[in-house]
């Protein structure tokens, strides 16, 4: 049984296997269009969503099965019944279930339970499905990701505790920049830097965002208000406005870097008009790629790849 709830608990080569079968899916969808043909799959939501809710559920359909969406107050996970026998329930009814939620524990405990597949869709911690499709847009577009230096400039959040396992899994050169206060977690930065000796990757922190933004080959920035901070808003704006992607910071980069955001963007805090709309942005290539990689995923989790 195969879930897909972290990058840590997957090796290089399984990554890259899933990676090759993006592309693949990618490149001829009509070969893979009844690939699922009878699943259905279960999307649990309990946060607002544009891109991971309708590339799970669209790429099922792609793939042949049906998608059924549970909005945020509908399930209640925990609270109107267990998590446990929600798993027990829903996992002789559905072929995958994808669960985006709050502590990154309800989808540990609803993958213990389930017999069916359970994806991250994105907890507190960690956000995987997303950084799949960030890795297969950087080797899209700028070649092997071993080769590169990017640089995530903003809140040490799920995105970047995926961009660290990703980066420290598959090698490559990370340079996060955070203010001192929102550093990436410190087990999850332990964990990268030991698994750099075996992949050659480079993981380094700071709190300029200037240094590590100084010849990158892609600059990468996060909302600084993840959902669920939204009571830190007042006290966040003043601490990352140095952290802010404009110009004068994507002009310290090589001058080919491309600029990266899993979005939605808070335009104007954490990046400018100008740099997302700008001729570097490949924001939206990304967000496409969500799709290709959630039917790899989906493919992969299901054995029928
Ligand atoms: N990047 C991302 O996960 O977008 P959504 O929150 O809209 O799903
Ligand atoms: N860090 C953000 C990512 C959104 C896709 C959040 O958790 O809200």
């Amino acid at each position: 049984m195969k879930h897909f709830i972290t990058l840590a608990d997957f090796s290089a080569q399984e990554i890259i296997k899933i990676l090759d079968l993006s592309v693949r899916v990618k490149k001829e969808p009509v070969k893979y269009q009844e690939a699922l043909k009878g699943d259905c799959i279960g999307l649990i939501f309990e946060k607002p969503s544009l891109r991971t809710k309708t590339a799970f559920y669209a790429g099922a359909f792609q793939l042949g099965a049906g998608a059924l969406y549970y909005a945020p107050d509908e399930i209640k996970l925990g609270v109107r019944e267990t998590i446990a026998d929600v798993g027990r329930n829903l996992s002789r009814f559905l072929d995958a279930i994808v669960l985006r939620t709050f502590a990154h524990e309800k989808v540990v405990e609803l993958a213990r339970f389930s017999t069916v597949p359970v994806i991250n869709g994105l907890s507190d911690l960690v956000h995987p499905s997303q950084i799949l499709a960030d890795i297969m847009t950087i080797e899209e577009i700028k070649g092997d990701i071993r080769k590169m230096k990017a640089a995530y400039i903003g809140d040490g959040d799920n995105v970047c505790h995926s961009l660290l396992e990703a980066f420290s899994i598959l090698g490559g050169n990370l340079h996060v920049a955070t203010p001192k206060k929102y550093q990436p977690q410190n087990d999850i930065v332990e964990a990268a830097k030991k698994r750099c000796a075996g992949s050659g990757a480079v993981i380094c922190l700071t709190d300029s965002p200037s240094d590590a933004a100084r010849d990158a080959d892609v600059i990468y920035t996060d909302v600084w208000i993840s959902m669920g901070k939204e009571k830190e808003k007042k006290h966040r704006l003043k601490t990352f406005k140095n952290f802010q992607v404009n110009s004068k910071l994507l002009s310290l980069a090589k001058k080919e870097a491309i600029v990266m955001h899993c979005l939605p963007a808070h335009r104007g805090e954490e990046i400018t008009d100008e740099v997302i709309d700008g001729k570097q942005s490949v924001v939206f290539e990304q967000a496409e790629n969500r799709l290709h990689t959630a039917k790899a995923i989906l493919l992969y989790t299901s054995g029928k790849d």
